[in-house]
């Protein structure tokens, strides 16, 4: 953690230490955010947080398809050992506050042949049994990945935005994109040669084309599949305010908590394997020494038909 508190006494303290933890918390003068990350499974670390302490909950599962960080299993023992995790998210979930749960396909068995099976789909029902509402399917698209012979190759994956209640932190402000003609103008009507569209940008809409991390992409690591940081962003800055709380119960090597304490919001996650938390520490520390590089939001993808990709 890399805040200081301050209990104002400079003597042995008089109060038992949670009172005196009570006590700091009002009067923390490092407006740092928190960093707590911890390599750890994820219910250990769930149940030692507070109820309703966390904003926004940013995920993405293993999608038990194999890869070296999962164990492979069936397809009931996985839906069950994912159905223990959201309950505790929705326990720790804020009021007002929101669950990304980003996802692609469980796979059969490897084979180019197998049956694919959408994990928004089997997962939604997890959700809707503690009475969370669905705002939006976000669709991510991404233009590489496995080519394959027997079927579309994949090239989109999906997040399912939960909130708690109908009463809960939106910013669309934050996240505008720019519009596509900026200059138009009401022709006629009582608006007749003002500006028809937001000055500010508009809706960035439910498909998001950002690039994924794979060898070239400034963000990588030895994760196999990371986030890129600028699609946590988003959801960061349209879903939670300066001083909230961001948690990744399936943090990997750290990309949400890296988008929440860019964005000013505390930034909380656990890795069953040390190795990745390791690797979220060292891109923790980058990025409060200036050295960490993240590919910036809103910069365009590159096209190799455009001079120097499109890119300034
Ligand atoms: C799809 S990856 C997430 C990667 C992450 N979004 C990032 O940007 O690095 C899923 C992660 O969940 C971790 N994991 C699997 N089971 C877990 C558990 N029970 N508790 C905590 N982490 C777990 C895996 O080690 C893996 O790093």
């Amino acid at each position: 953690m890399s805040i200081k508190y301050r209990t104002g006494r400079k003597h042995k303290p008089l109060f038992a230490r949670e009172t005196q933890l009570q006590l700091a918390k009002v009067v923390r003068i490092n407006e740092d955010p928190v960093v707590r990350i911890e390599a750890t499974d994820n219910l250990t670390f769930l149940r030692s947080l507070h109820d309703e302490s966390m904003k926004l909950i940013i995920t993405s599962p293993p999608y038990n398809i194999g890869k070296n960080y999962e164990k492979p299993t069936s397809i009931e023992r996985y839906l069950s050992e994912q159905a223990a995790t959201i309950a505790e998210c929705v326990r720790v979930l804020h009021k007002k506050g929101s669950i990304c749960w980003q996802v692609g396909n469980h796979v059969g068995k490897e084979s180019e042949t197998a049956e694919i099976f959408p994990l928004d789909i089997l997962l939604y029902p997890l959700f809707k049994q503690h009475g969370l509402r669905l705002r939006n399917r976000i669709i991510w698209h991404f233009e590489h990945g496995l080519h394959c012979t027997n079927r579309l190759s994949g090239r989109h994956e999906t997040i399912m935005w939960f909130t708690k209640t109908d009463d809960y932190t939106f910013n669309l402000d934050s996240i505008r994109v720019p519009s596509k003609y900026p200059n138009k103008k009401y022709f006629k009507g009582p608006n007749a040669g003002k500006l028809s569209c937001n000055p500010l940008g508009k809706n960035p809409g439910d498909v998001w084309i950002i690039p994924n991390v794979k060898a070239n992409h400034v963000e990588k690591t030895e994760h196999p599949c990371q986030f890129p940081v600028e699609l946590v962003e988003r959801l960061v800055l349209s879903m939670t305010k300066k001083g909230d709380s961001v948690l990744d119960p399936y943090m990997g090597v750290g990309s949400s908590v890296i988008a929440a304490i860019k964005n000013g919001r505390n930034g909380y996650g656990c890795d069953i394997f040390k190795h990745y938390v390791d690797i979220a520490w060292d891109r923790v520390h980058q990025f409060r020494d200036g050295t960490l590089k993240t590919r910036p939001m809103g910069k365009p993808v590159y096209d190799p038909n455009l001079p120097n990709g499109g890119h300034k």
